[in-house]
């Protein structure tokens, strides 16, 4: 008997459920070969968060130059493509729609099979990508217990194998990134949060003021929306008033004020405080689910994971529960953490192995689960 041939098999993945427009290559869901993300952070930064409609238009434009892009820099032509994967939700649906729309036409116009993937189980399998073929990271090893913080979810999922999700906790309010988005906010650090209270919070002392930690007893779930009340009442007495701006119908969105304060607010000790709140709760109860759960790999993934103190923080608090054999900490690299396409051609290869591929029915789902189909009707 002669040996089955292995061919590569190059996904082309499509990503636009919020703000980033992107398309990646990724072979054998793992070798990232190429991965451009078109941000509109500049569109929205003015009005302080997303706006669905400017998002959706922004994909409309941007969407083919960027999946041309791809190819492109992945060197390779239309037909050695194998399948195209791309999100279905969770997500907006105007956003989503573009993407699914212009997947749905490539798959059509390749012959080729379309996979929809869950927006989630993408930023899951970021851990399993890798830029260089140099010194690939360790692969998880199941059960891999993630902790997924983005801008709309905090959740803790045990990955019991490849495509099989138990969803152990998830946030009660706020998600983790909307916390930082909304601190930031407060702080008049601009958008998005996570990476300014970051660089704010260097070198602040994250003790000079108490912030509150929701630890909810036993429970894998989280709570934010006490922080920013927190925060709120710490920044109000250095806060200077601002001027209001109506819209007009030359400029129908009433732009963003971010607020002013005196010069002397403590900015530096405050975002300290505020992430320290934030990192502490998500990195002791990850490890605490992963030691009751016996993972053998601990990954972080999505937009938070790219914080350094939380990465810094879950490894602490992994050897400090499970003594004498902490599982290893996973996370993506940072250009994958946030939003992008490799991650959904990644978790579309695995899908395409499991026969999870989507028929001209695949819709768009703005609320989709963890580990549901994607059909019209679901
Ligand atoms: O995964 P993502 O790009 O989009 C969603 O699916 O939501 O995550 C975006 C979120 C934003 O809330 C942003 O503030 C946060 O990730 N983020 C960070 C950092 N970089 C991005 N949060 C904390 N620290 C960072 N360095
Ligand atoms: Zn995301």
């Amino acid at each position: 008997m002669g040996r089955r041939e292995s061919r590569p098999v190059n996904i082309l993945g499509i990503e636009t459920s919020c703000d980033e427009t992107s398309a990646a290559v990724v072979r054998d869901g793992n070798r990232v070969r190429s991965n451009v993300v078109a941000s509109q952070v500049a569109l929205h930064r003015a009005h302080g968060g997303v706006v669905p409609e400017l998002a959706a238009r922004g994909h409309i434009t941007a969407i083919v130059p960027v999946v041309e892009a791809a190819l492109r820099e992945a060197g390779i032509a239309r037909p050695e493509i194998d399948a195209v994967a791309v999100t279905g939700g969770p997500g907006l649906a105007g956003s989503l729609l573009v993407g699914v729309n212009v997947g749905k036409t490539l798959a059509y116009a390749l012959d080729k099979p379309l996979i929809p993937v869950n927006h989630l189980e993408g930023h899951i399998y970021a851990n399993w990508l890798t830029l260089s073929a140099v010194d690939p990271p360790p692969k998880p090893q199941f059960p891999v217990l993630c902790l997924l913080v983005s801008g709309g979810h905090s959740e803790l999922i045990l990955v019991e194998d490849h495509g099989r999700y138990r969803h152990l906790g998830r946030t009660r309010d706020d998600a983790a990134g909307e916390a930082f988005d909304k601190g930031a906010r407060l702080l008049g650090l601009g958008y998005p949060g996570g990476p300014v209270i970051q660089r704010a919070a260097q070198g602040g002392d994250p003790d000079r003021f108490a912030m509150p930690r929701a630890w909810l007893g036993e429970s894998d779930d989280f709570s934010f929306s006490g922080l920013k009340t927190a925060l709120l009442r710490l920044v109000e007495p250095y806060r200077l008033p601002s001027p209001t701006v109506e819209a007009t119908p030359e400029s129908p969105f009433v732009v963003h004020q971010p607020p002013r304060y005196r010069d002397d607010l403590p900015v530096a000790d405050l975002a300290a405080a505020y992430q320290t709140a934030i990192v502490e709760v998500l990195a002791v109860k990850t490890a605490r689910a992963a030691r009751r759960e016996g993972a053998r790999t601990i990954a972080l993934a999505g937009g938070v994971a790219a914080n350094e103190a939380l990465r810094a923080r879950i490894a602490i608090e992994a050897a400090r529960e499970c003594a004498g054999n902490p599982p290893p900490v996973v996370f993506p690299p940072v250009s994958l953490c946030t939003d992008n396409a490799a991650m959904i051609a990644g978790a579309g290869f695995w899908a395409l192995r499991e026969g999870r591929q989507g028929g001209w029915e695949v819709d768009v789902h703005p609320r989709l689960p963890l580990g549901s189909a994607n059909r019209a009707n679901d």
